[in-house]
């Protein structure tokens, strides 16, 4: 193999799989406020995901219903469409806890209405004419999604073996959306890198989206569990704190720090591929048994 070879993306043929998307639905009427029982800060600290993917997955769809007809891969268009089916069905299942805590005196709005001004006006089509600067803003936010899609991979990964929710005692349901939700990350964590390599592949814009989207997912995550915790009605003076989230990385019930650096330094490697981390058989192992995806299998079922 000559060095130039094997500085390109090393895929693992193993770990691709055709997608599908499962037509989930969550009951939610006995999941209490605090679902890590105890620990309101993990539990807020997860339940980010809520504010952000609803909004953020549907901008994904939004961007990559424009880029399918240049897709010149018939195997890789399949894969695009397999995820913009499983993408609008987590924005979709996402979504539908809000008005549940909503109805827990926790209500969502004020931040959700922040996203979505982030997502549909600051990373929207904007006005511009076709042409270069169309293409240049669309293949910017194809690349975002990439480096998004390394995070929500990773997230997967991380809450399928995170077997501290179980011996926590976290609310089955919601660690069901969050494995559905994982499993299918995992599952389809090949897609956005695979697009944006064959659309553009560019390391400079790689490294150049990595760091914007990086930098706004930890502004946007630390924000939000900041509004989670002021306005959790059940606590007096509620504090986001880095020192719980160590502590809830060190219990096992949110990631470590350590992995987080970690994924760094493999998401900028000339050699990076997804199908690197993760495991596809332990993915659709989890969907195989998901009690909301079995449901939905079943004749008759969502
Ligand atoms: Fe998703
Ligand atoms: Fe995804």
């Amino acid at each position: 193999m000559s060095n130039t070879a094997s500085l390109r993306p090393q895929p693992v043929a193993s770990e691709h799989t055709p997608l599908k998307a499962r037509n989930v639905a969550f009951d939610w009427a006995d999941t209490p406020l605090h679902w890590i029982p105890g620990d309101p800060s993990s539990t807020h600290t997860i339940n980010v995901l809520h504010l952000l993917l609803p909004a953020g997955e549907r901008w994904f769809v939004h961007v990559y219903k424009q880029v399918l007809p240049s897709i010149r891969d018939e195997q890789l268009r399949a894969d695009v469409i397999g995820f913009i089916g499983q993408e609008a069905m987590h924005s979709q299942a996402h979504d539908d806890v809000l008005p549940h805590l909503k109805a827990l005196g926790l209500d969502p709005a004020p931040y959700t209405a922040q996203v979505d001004w982030l997502f549909e006006k600051l990373l929207g089509d904007r006005t511009l004419p076709p042409g270069r600067a169309r293409r240049w803003w669309l293949m910017e936010r194809v690349a975002m999604i990439a480096a998004i899609e390394h995070y929500t991979a990773f997230l997967g990964d991380w809450v399928l073996n995170a077997e501290a929710l179980d011996a926590g005692g976290a609310d089955p349901t919601m660690l069901d959306l969050l494995r559905w939700h994982g499993a299918e990350e995992v599952e389809h964590r090949s897609v956005a890198f695979d697009l944006f390599m064959h659309l553009d592949g560019g390391y400079r814009r790689r490294v150049r989206t990595w760091a914007t989207a990086f930098s706004a997912l930890v502004f946007l995550w630390q924000r939000g569990t900041r509004f989670f915790m002021e306005n959790d009605p059940t606590l007096l003076d509620g504090k986001a704190a880095v020192k719980d989230f160590l502590r809830g990385g060190r219990q096992g019930v949110l990631p470590t720090t350590g992995a987080m650096l970690r994924s760094i330094p493999q998401y900028l490697s000339r050699t990076y591929h997804p199908s690197q981390h993760g495991n596809t058989d332990q993915a659709i192992a989890y969907l195989d048994r998901s009690p909301a995806a079995t449901a939905a299998a079943a004749p008759g079922g969502a």
